[in-house]
């Protein structure tokens, strides 16, 4: 199980942290993966642009390779089961808890005027998102760790006081650890709202793709052979690992530790391969972005799956809680 919010254009990021990892999984398990637009409306109340949005993003899913046919894809609105779940574990969600949270505490920064209950409990709402369909693992990247740690303490505290329903769900991810994706920038990572310049999207055109992996921070190279390289560097080498060949990246290692690197060339190449990975994605959401039909069809379909598993586990958490 999981979800993206439909905020935004998708990005590497969102990729590598969860979308690829979606992909795979659904070969291997049975999987839930939604469009979280109640999640949106803690940060976006506006509602106007939803929809496309949702669409949108939808469309990007399926591009990226899942299959409607194999995991169910479908928007957290349509699921009312949510909301109820999202009810009772609210109760076992403490304020001291949720104030300290990291995601929050950045949020309420961004929107010092709209520090609503939601933006508060959306850990809360992502476990029941999760426990919805009493899911075990959660493809997400590192910036989500902090809200699985919560996901378990609510599901202790379910089980401890009312009977073991809900199996604890863990971050999962099929490399070793968890991804994050840094940002062109040097600083931070790629993400829907900061930095745009500094993020890939995947509906980039090749253009703006080349002309943003130029502009990424580089200085005019190491003058000590072996020396460890500053972090805007890394992120560079990071970012080819995921997408140019073992030799290309090999040959920049060691002509960094030769002392011989030339960033100009190292961006050039970086760009063509993040154009080579990137084009096929866009060009294939584009296409299924404009079939309304074919996409309110995934929806029902994704829904549907959705509410049969969500009405399986309300029907245990009612019966132990004596409701
Ligand atoms: P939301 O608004 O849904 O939180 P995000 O774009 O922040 O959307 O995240 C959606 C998913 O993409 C989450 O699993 C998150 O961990 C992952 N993700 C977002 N940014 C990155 C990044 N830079 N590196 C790795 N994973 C990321
Ligand atoms: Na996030």
């Amino acid at each position: 199980m999981s979800g993206i919010r439909p905020t935004g254009f998708l990005h590497l990021g969102n990729y590598f942290g969860a979308l690829r990892n979606f992909v795979r999984m659904q070969e291997e398990y049975p999987c839930f993966f939604m469009v979280a637009d109640l999640h949106a409306l803690t940060t976006h109340p506006d509602t106007k642009e939803l929809k496309t949005n949702i669409h949108r993003v939808l469309a990007e899913h399926i591009a990226c390779g899942l299959d409607p046919d194999k995991a169910a894809l479908y928007c957290q609105s349509h699921v009312f089961e949510t909301s109820e779940l999202y009810l009772y574990l609210n109760m076992l969600a403490y304020k001291g808890e949720l104030e300290k949270t990291t995601t929050f505490k950045d949020k309420a920064r961004l929107q010092p005027d709209n520090i609503n209950a939601g933006l508060l409990t959306y850990p809360v709402l992502q476990a029941a998102d999760i426990l919805l369909h009493r899911a075990a693992l959660v493809p997400v990247g590192k910036d989500q760790e902090q809200h699985l740690e919560m996901s378990r303490t609510y599901v202790n505290r379910f089980n401890h006081r009312y009977g073991e329903v809900f199996p604890e769900p863990f971050a999962f991810n099929y490399g070793e650890q968890l991804v994050k994706v840094p940002s062109l920038d040097g600083a931070g990572k790629m993400s829907k709202s900061e930095n745009q310049n500094a993020t890939l999207y995947l509906s980039d055109t090749d253009k703006l793709i080349l002309d943003k992996v130029k502009k990424a921070k580089t200085d005019s190279g190491p003058t000590v052979p072996n020396s460890v390289k500053p972090d805007y560097i890394e992120n560079i080498f990071l970012l080819m690992k995921l997408v140019s060949k073992e030799e290309v990246i090999k040959k920049f290692e060691d002509d960094y530790n030769n002392c011989t690197i030339r960033y100009g060339d190292m961006k050039k190449q970086l760009g063509e391969d993040m154009v080579n990975f990137i084009a096929p994605i866009r060009e294939k959401a584009e296409a299924i972005r404009n079939d309304e039909k074919y996409l309110k069809a995934v929806m029902e379909k994704g829904a549907d799956k959705a509410r049969t598993s969500a009405k399986a586990t309300m029907a245990l958490v009612r019966e132990a809680m004596g409701l």
